[in-house]
């Protein structure tokens, strides 16, 4: 890096706030009040471009907390390359502690952190990311505004144990849950066995939302080669912040936006990355939003098209057995990507933050521990993207595949008649208090002929759309070895769950879609070869069925609880198109 040149000081953003002579007055009053905490007059005005550092760490959000502690590396990096650090709290997003859902707020975080971005005077800015919606939400306002942006991700926290085996963040809950359930556990051993997951600071340790988002940050060229797969506590996760604090004063200087990094090729590179690591349902939604806020042209269905012929190659829960120290120590998204560029699968010329390509960072990348991350002869899965279904149900849902246990694929896939396809008599929940309430009554009579259905759960019906379709048999059958259900629904599910749901529906019942006509006996098909989802009834009376919905006044959803949900219900676009705020895409 040569060093910038009086034309580029001068030409810094954050000089019309800071050093305007046209504007006397108004320089003198956004001067003013920086310098009352101790800057100097010489730091605001001698061409150092200012970097803000978005903090998402707070006591609110534990999986960032963590952040506040590495801040001050970034800071270090940042002052050792000859910028100016502000930084700024960003609106808490905790996955596990948000009600309703923690994904109405991704929106509310992006919409703040556009304001910031744009309103102040930032030259740069690093966005600390980790908790699922807190890595989405970042990038989105990034791509927006455009102004140089690196990511840092907090890092997943060190490995759980219990009794000598490996407890993953979230998936232990499902598996807990199983043995409070048949009573093998009580509630002191379920909450002892829960919390053993979650040894130290970081985000989830499994290839949950948040290990996939910040794996797929890296994969789309956000941060420095690496950089997700740090676990939290270790050292080079404070020695990557401090570079990635050097580095976005580098990137001011060369004009290194998020348009720049974020074009049709880094998104297919994340979609082919994130079949490979067996990642989150929540990707497609977060990445399309992303996607859409940076003007890329980029469909639920490019999931399948780009990344359904990809393997499963990360030995990685809930997919897999291991935990996010082994996946760093495996070698992370760079031995992934160099597995995958191996098969021609990854576009090598893509740019990334640190001036180089996709393919100049992780070529010879090899991964350290072949059991963890694998070639494609030794895969744990071929063919292990998504699948988008499609009918009279819904326009698009996603199934990811590479979690269909041997159990489902022997009771539901396996006909030989029917290979891939099986029917089932619907039973319809309305949201997920209404699946609680009824679960276990034996007037349903569920049985593993059934399917579970869950609607209301979108964005609109229940707004941000609850984490809840991958839904539980009820008990009397989990105590008969039946565990898993097939799950339809217009919700999401969490991505530390192992479920072979069928999700994301799109629309949703609450905007009119075939989800809100279902009624709990019919019978549905489903059929994986053909990508179809189908109600069996005549399409004579599914318009019938319509038109007595819309003499009613529609699908009905429950009231809005606050000003935000309201808000954001009326502006909201479906999970297919990124679940973003409509109006708001036309910023770019
Ligand atoms: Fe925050 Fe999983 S709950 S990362
Ligand atoms: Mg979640």
């Amino acid at each position: 890096m040569t060093a910038p040149t009086g034309d580029q000081r001068r030409k810094l953003r954050s000089r019309q706030w800071f050093d305007n002579p046209d504007n006397p007055d108004m320089t003198a009053l956004y001067l003013e009040r920086y310098l009352n905490y101790g800057l100097t007059r010489e730091e605001l005005q001698s061409g150092k471009p200012i970097i803000g550092i978005a903090q998402t760490g707070s006591d609110l959000s534990p999986c960032n907390r963590h952040h506040i502690v590495l801040a001050e590396r970034v800071r270090e990096g940042i002052r050792a390359a000859g910028g100016v650090v502000m930084e700024f709290p960003v609106h808490p997003i905790q996955e596990t502690g948000k009600r309703p859902t923690a994904s109405l707020d991704r929106n509310l975080a992006y919409l703040g952190l556009v304001e910031v971005l744009y309103g102040y005077p930032l030259d740069g800015v690093v966005l600390t990311t980790g908790c699922d919606k807190t890595t989405p939400a970042c990038i989105m306002a990034a791509a927006t505004v455009n102004i140089p942006a690196i990511v840092l991700s907090g890092g997943p926290m060190l490995n759980g144990w219990f009794r000598g085996e490996r407890t993953g963040s979230g998936t232990i809950v499902w598996k807990a849950r199983e043995l409070l359930a048949e009573g093998r556990i009580d509630y002191e051993k379920f909450i002892e066995l829960v919390s053993s997951s979650a040894p130290s600071v970081g985000h989830c340790n499994t290839m949950g939302t948040a290990s996939t988002m910040n794996s797929l940050a890296e994969a789309l060229g956000m941060s420095l080669p690496g950089c997700a797969a740090i676990p939290a506590p270790y050292r080079e996760r404070a020695q990557i912040a401090y570079e990635t604090g050097k580095r976005i004063v580098e990137m001011v200087w060369e004009d290194l936006k998020p348009s720049d990094i974020l074009t049709r090729e880094a998104f297919e590179n994340a979609i082919v990355v994130n079949s490979a690591i067996g990642g989150s349902t929540n990707a497609p939604i977060h990445i399309n939003a992303i996607a859409r806020h940076v003007g890329v042209e980029l469909s639920v269905e490019d999931w399948e098209a780009v990344g359904h012929k990809v393997p499963l190659i990360v030995d990685l829960q809930p997919a897999g057995k291991y935990l996010g120290e082994e996946y760093h120590r495996a070698g992370g998204v760079p031995a992934v990507v160099n597995e995958l560029m191996k098969h021609g699968l990854v576009h090598e010329d893509a740019l990334t933050v640190n001036g180089r390509t996709m393919g100049e960072n992780c070529r010879g990348r090899e991964a350290e521990d072949r059991d963890v991350i694998r070639t494609f002869e030794t895969a744990l899965m071929q063919d292990a993207g998504f699948i988008v279904l499609r009918g009279n149900l819904f326009d698009s849902a996603i199934m990811k595949t590479s979690v269909i246990s041997r159990e489902f694929r022997d009771r539901y896939l396996s006909n030989p008649a029917d290979p891939n396809a099986f029917e089932g008599r619907a039973v319809v929940f309305d949201g997920p208090e209404d699946y609680h309430r009824r679960i276990e009554d034996p007037a349903l009579a569920i049985d593993e002929h059934c399917m579970l259905f869950m609607r209301g759960a979108g964005p609109i019906g229940y707004p941000g759309a609850a984490e809840v379709v991958n839904m539980h048999a009820p008990s009397y059958l989990l105590k008969r070895g039946v565990t898993s259900l097939p799950c339809i629904g217009d919700g999401r599910q969490s991505g530390t769950s192992g479920s072979p749901s069928i999700l994301n529906a799109s629309p949703e019942a609450a905007a009119g879609g075939g989800l809100a006509l279902l009624k709990t006996g019919d019978r549905v098909r489903i059929d994986l070869n053909k990508r179809e989802a189908n109600i069996l009834v005549s399409d004579e009376e599914l318009a019938a069925r319509r038109a007595e919905l819309q003499k009613h006044g529609g699908y009905k959803f429950p009231a809005s609880q606050t000003p935000w949900q309201e808000i954001q219900r009326a502006m909201v676009d479906q999970l297919s198109e990124g679940m973003v705020l409509k109006p708001a895409v036309k910023y770019q």
